[in-house]
Order: structure tokens, then sequence, then C-alpha cells
């Protein structure tokens, strides 16, 4: 089959489960991917043959986004803040709302590169695929960086994934609520943790309710800061002198939070929306 042809194939199979611009995204992924065939390559060679070991796979790879499969499972990896991830089903996809949580991190870092002469001390909370404390490392100099997650799994592909993208970060295998206290002072404290409610599981769609992993996504209706509560204690006690709490947040819990954090302690409680206008980010301290 063509390049031409299997991109009429790709598009008639996935047309009613995609919008077009998403399923155009796919096909370019697939054929750089596994064609190491560029976008332009469509256009200047559309009778490009695909030989048919490699053609049965694509249309195996077609037959899994029927299922809703997510791609970056299928293909085994992913990019975050411009930097190769590797995924399983252990992880996480990292999502670009965690990339401007990031890129916060990375303006307030700036003020405290400037402040101090020691390493700065950055610690992340439910790391997953280790996709924040890695783009953290790669995009700061004089950083310790630990990051903490209850998952076996998910800490041998966050390790992985130091090793791919050549820094140094401390993984712990530790259960944050269970925790009295944290390995050391740290002047960065930052989490993502899980904090979908079962009452929104109705907003969640299939291909993320099925794929990915629930320890990594929902928390209890009748708890739902419950990984808030328990990392902003161990933040009143382990952050340094003028030291920051980055949280990722629930959009539609921003106000609790901010409420929680004041009755924590925290004086400096600022929130910030996501680029699709969500309440998404807190930056605290105390
Ligand atoms: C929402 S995911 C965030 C993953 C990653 N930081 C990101 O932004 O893509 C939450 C992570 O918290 C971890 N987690 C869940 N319960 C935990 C616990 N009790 N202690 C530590 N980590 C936990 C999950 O394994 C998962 O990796």
């Amino acid at each position: 089959m063509t390049l031409k042809d299997f991109r009429i194939y790709f598009s008639e199979q996935l047309s009613n489960l995609y919008p077009k611009t998403e399923i155009d995204t796919f096909f370019f992924i697939l054929i750089e991917e596994k064609l190491s065939l560029q976008r332009i390559d469509t256009v200047l060679q559309p009778d490009f043959f695909i030989e048919n070991p490699i053609l049965k796979h694509l249309k195996e790879i077609t037959t899994r986004l029927l299922a809703e499969e997510p791609i970056q499972y299928i293909l085994g990896n992913t990019e975050f803040y411009g930097l190769p991830f590797i995924v399983t089903k252990n992880t996480l996809i990292p999502r670009p709302e965690t990339e401007e949580l990031v890129s916060w991190i990375l303006e307030e870092y700036k003020c405290f590169n400037t402040m101090q002469n020691n390493a700065i001390s950055i610690l992340d909370i439910g790391t997953g695929t280790g996709c924040i404390p890695i783009s953290l490392a790669k995009n700061t100099t004089n950083t310790l960086i630990s990051a903490i997650d209850v998952s076996k799994k998910a800490l041998e592909i966050a390790k992985q994934n130091a090793l791919l993208n050549k820094v140094t970060v401390n993984f712990l295998e530790i259960n944050i609520l269970k925790a009295n206290t944290l390995p050391k002072q740290f002047n960065i404290i930052v989490s993502n943790p899980p904090y979908v409610r079962e009452l929104e599981k109705v907003e969640i769609k299939n291909n993320v309710l099925e794929n990915e992993p629930h320890l990594a996504l929902f928390v209890e209706d009748n708890n739902p800061l419950i990984f808030y509560k328990k990392i902003a204690d161990l933040a009143t006690k382990q952050l340094t002198k003028n030291g920051l709490l980055f949280f990722e947040i629930n959009q539609y819990l921003g106000k609790e939070t901010i409420t929680m954090l004041k009755e924590k302690g925290f004086n400096n409680v600022t929130l910030k929306k996501d680029i699709f206008n969500n309440d998404r980010m807190i930056m605290a301290s105390l």
C-alpha cells in the first residue's frame, strides 16, 4: 500500500471517533516514528510504498486507536517540556497543564538562584514518569532534586526517563499519606497529586478512564483534598525559610484549596489559570 492510500485508510477508520485534526496528528506521529518520514514526505512522496510487515503493524496500531487506547501508550513514549519520556500503563501520560506548572516553577527558581549560593533543593511528590523533576533538572543549574511515588512500577519508568534525559534525580518509594516527615528540608516542594473526584468520572473520557492508572487519578468524593492537606502539613514543617509550595489542582476546587492552605498557615497563596482558563495551579509560602 502507498503512503497516500494508507492515509485514506487511516482517516476512514478513525473518522467516527476522532476529529480530523487529531487523526492528522496521529498519522504524522506514526509515519515519523514507524517509517522515519516527515510530514512533508506525504506531499513529496505520496507513492512511497509501505512494505507488508510494517503495514500490518500500522493497521494493528489503527485498531488499537479504534479501541481508544492513547497513542502515547501504544508507542510507549511522549514528549513533555520538549523532552522525550517513556510512558507505560503504570504512569500517567504527562499533560500540557503540567508543563505550565513547570514554567511557573522555573520563573520563581530564578529569584531563588540569585538569593542563595547553596544548591536549591526541590522535591516532587507523586512523580509518575518523573516529568516534573526531570524537566526541572534539565532547565536548572545548582539544584538537588528528589522525587517520591508510592508506585514501584512508576518509579522504575521515572528512573529510566532520568537516564534517557541524562539528569540526576533522587527517586524515593514513599506513601506520602503515611509519611510523618520528609527526608530533609526543601526550598521548593511541588506536587501534582491525584485529584479527580469519583463524581467527576462522568466527565472523564473513555480513553483515560480505561487506560490510565486510577491510582494516579482518583480521590474519594468525601475527602478530595486528602493529598493537598497532607503535603501542606509536611511542607509547613519542611519548607526552608522563603520556601515555595507548588500544586497542580482540581479546577473545581481552587477556592477550597486556597482556604485549606490559609488555614494551615500559608500567608501568600497565588492561584493561576491554565491556557484553557481553568483554575489549575497554586503557589504558596509561609
Ligand atoms: C496525577 S499523577 C501525577 C504524575 C506526574 N507528576 C505528572 O504530573 O504527570 C499522581 C501520581 O501520584 C502517585 N501517588 C498516588 N498515591 C500516592 C501516595 N499515597 N504517595 C505517593 N505517591 C502517590 C501516583 O502513582 C501518580 O504517579
